[in-house]
């Protein structure tokens, strides 16, 4: 067992040194059907290697464990745990889950299957996991299980058979396989002398539990996404998947569906750019249009000028999406659309509040998934709550959706992330189709979130004769979109000059009104994130009752004053930070020469291509996502791994 703090490349440096210490070479081979390893999310105590996965039974390594999630009633095991005479090495709550194990096995009249001892302490936890677990007194057996947080089974058959031994090394057959960031057994081979076969095949079969797609991705795209209380068990070169049941406490063998991943090794490869949120800013023009694809008719023309003689051109739908055709009517008649998210998520469903309202004069209410869940919040049956969420996996937004499901509403999914647990989770909903975003900064999903749910709006307000003028437009908006993006991108060059200026600033402030207060925020998230700078995003509208305080000649703000409805008010806003001697930076339209004539060169504009009001906050972004970028390498960060930050929050507080 090696533990290390750090970045995985310290752990691999510490395996290297731990291999030479066990006198083993690259050529040498250890005798192990499974391996499990784990990168932890701190959670109960310091990031440490005395905090880190595996935990154990006791120094004699009976079970070892590794485990995502939190367990919420750990404290009342521990403490049963101690009066038995157990002793703890670490913070963490997942130690008492080898201990638990070694704890009911020795209190066995007979041994029982390895499945079944894992069923029986797993009753005991309260909250969510996803577990593997090895066993000395269950050799080459591995036994993995989730509730609540994520875990996916690959499988790869026709596995050579190992390398034969060389006469001069250990009786160890095979070397260990940790690969990427698998938390999973990868080999499997009978005796480590060849490669098992499963039932159906002769084939060697090699297996792979991880908590997402992206880690197994490289190795195979066959995959099963493991529900809620179920158990597979690896043994002899074959797994079993059981589910138990919290009503009658028993555990069956079920048939799990094996899917075919979509997702592609070359998305999660940084292709020819520095880092992944370089990369991810840089496909938007892509990924917006593969949001769109198949969906929207991306001409950019009102239906008059495709009209079909004889057919009415307005009852041609322009906007189509599947996933939800069967449930318009329902959505349709709703008391309330309750949009719930965290994040950047929660700042796309605030983006597209006004064009929802707009188009189908339903009110619209956001939720922040946990504060929904702090407040209990009233939902009812004739609520539709739409879950947004890139990962498809963050345990609030989960936490909320099984809130609201037992309200009776209708539940939509938004994600980006196809067999993700708020996908299946559901009753319908829409993927984003953004590819794998693998920086843990959102981008791309970002401005797909807003593309896709403006076409929700659109499609709900397809029988609204008033809104058609209204729908055209924001239509032939989206079909324009990805140019403007381009657009957008090349101001790349301009915003890395900026950044120069702004890198040594405490602090930021974003100004935005509408829906552009969401690119406020949206873009104040960004910075404050990755380039660890201060910033806040500031509705304007709110400016004189507070923020104004704050105005002088040195701190900087971003006033965000796109030709929208806003527009004119924006332009009060800056007339009045300019009074005040404000050091501002504006963003405004390409062709705005009222802005240009007004700022009179004292200021930095940054002009972006206007596009429909509606989708402007997706063009407005991309130099604020660029602006995030340049100042975190410009102060010397990582930006795609900002500290203490995950790309999944696949836990929740307590
Ligand atoms: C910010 C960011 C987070 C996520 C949030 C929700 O850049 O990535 O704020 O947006 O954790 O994640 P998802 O969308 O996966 O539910």
């Amino acid at each position: 067992m090696i533990k290390a703090k750090g970045k995985v490349d310290d752990l691999v440096k510490l395996t290297t040194e731990e291999v030479k210490n066990f006198n083993l070479s690259g050529h040498q081979t250890v005798k192990s059907a499974a391996g499990i390893a784990h990168t932890r999310w701190a959670t109960h105590g310091p990031p440490c290697a005395r905090n880190s996965h595996p935990h154990v039974s006791s120094a004699d390594h009976e079970f070892v464990v590794v485990h995502n999630g939190t367990i919420t009633n750990f404290r009342a095991l521990r403490e049963f745990l101690k009066k038995e005479g157990e002793t703890f090495e670490s913070e963490t709550d997942t130690e008492v889950i080898p201990k638990l194990c070694k704890f009911l096995y020795s209190r066995l009249p007979e041994p029982i299957p390895f499945p079944q001892l894992v069923c029986e302490v797993v009753k005991q936890l309260e909250g969510a996991y996803a577990l593997l677990i090895k066993s000395s007194v269950y050799p080459g057996e591995l036994v993995a299980c989730r509730r609540g947080s994520p875990l996916i089974l690959g499988m790869k058959y026709g596995v050579q058979a190992a390398t034969p031994q060389t006469p001069n090394t250990p009786s160890t057959p095979l070397t260990p396989r940790f690969q990427g960031t698998c938390v999973g057994g990868p080999q499997y081979y009978e005796n480590g002398q060849m490669p098992i076969t499963n039932n159906n095949s002769q084939q060697g079969l090699e297996l792979f539990l991880a908590s997402e797609a992206s880690a197994v991705v490289e190795h195979t795209k066959q995959v099963i996404y493991l529900e809620d209380n179920d158990i597979v068990h690896m043994h002899g070169g074959q797994y079993t998947v059981y589910n138990w049941s919290d009503v009658d406490s028993a555990s069956v063998e079920v048939r799990r569906t094996i899917q075919t991943l979509t997702m592609e090794v070359s998305q999660i490869m940084k292709g020819g750019y520095n880092h992944y949120m370089e990369k991810e800013i840089f496909e938007q023009a892509e990924t917006v249009s593969q949001t769109l694809q198949g969906r929207v008719k991306v001409t950019p023309l009102s239906p008059m000028k495709y009209a079909v003689p004889g057919i009415d051109p307005y009852l041609m739908p322009r906007v189509r999406l599947g996933g939800l055709v069967d449930h318009i009517p329902t959505i349709r008649r709703s008391r309330r659309l309750i949009f719930v998210g965290c994040g950047t998520s929660y700042h796309a469903a605030m983006c597209t509040r006004q064009t929802m309202e707009e188009l189908t004069d339903i009110p619209v209410v956001l939720e922040i998934a946990s504060d929904l869940l702090d407040r209990r919040c009233p939902i009812f049956r004739d609520d539709t709550v739409f879950f947004v969420s890139q990962s498809g996996e963050t345990a609030d937004t989960l936490r909320a959706l099984d809130y609201a499901k037992a309200s009776g509403a209708l539940c939509i999914g938004v994600t980006n992330t196809v067999g993700s647990a708020i996908a299946r989770q559901t009753h319908c909903g829409i993927h984003i189709n953004a590819g794998a975003e693998i920086g843990v900064a959102s981008t791309k999903a970002y401005t797909s979130q807003i593309a896709a749910i403006t076409m929700i709006a659109l499609v709900l307000s397809e029988d609204t004769i008033s809104k058609r003028v209204r729908r055209d437009e924001i239509i032939d908006g989206l079909c324009q979109l990805a140019d403007c993006v381009r657009g957008a991108l090349k101001l790349n060059d301009q915003i890395r000059e900026m950044s120069e200026e702004l890198k040594d600033e405490q602090s930021l402030l974003v100004f935005g009104r509408g829906r552009n207060y969401a690119t406020a925020m949206e873009a104040a998230l960004k910075v404050k994130e990755v380039s660890y700078m201060h910033s806040e995003g500031i509705n304007a509208g709110e400016m004189k009752h507070g923020p104004l305080a704050l105005v002088d000649d040195k701190l900087p703000i971003v006033v965000v004053a796109t030709q929208d409805t806003m527009h004119n008010k924006m332009q009060g806003v800056i007339q009045q930070l300019m009074a005040r001697s404000a050091r501002l930076i504006i963003v405004c339209n390409e062709e705005d020469e009222e802005m240009v004539d007004m700022v009179g060169g004292r200021y930095p504009l940054i002009q972006v291509p206007r596009v429909d009001e509606a989708l402007q906050p997706v063009v407005n972004i991309i130099p604020l996502q660029l602006l995030s970028y340049h100042l975190t390498l410009l102060r010397g960060y990582n930006v795609d791994q900002p500290r203490n930050l995950a790309k999944s929050v696949t836990v929740t507080e307590e």
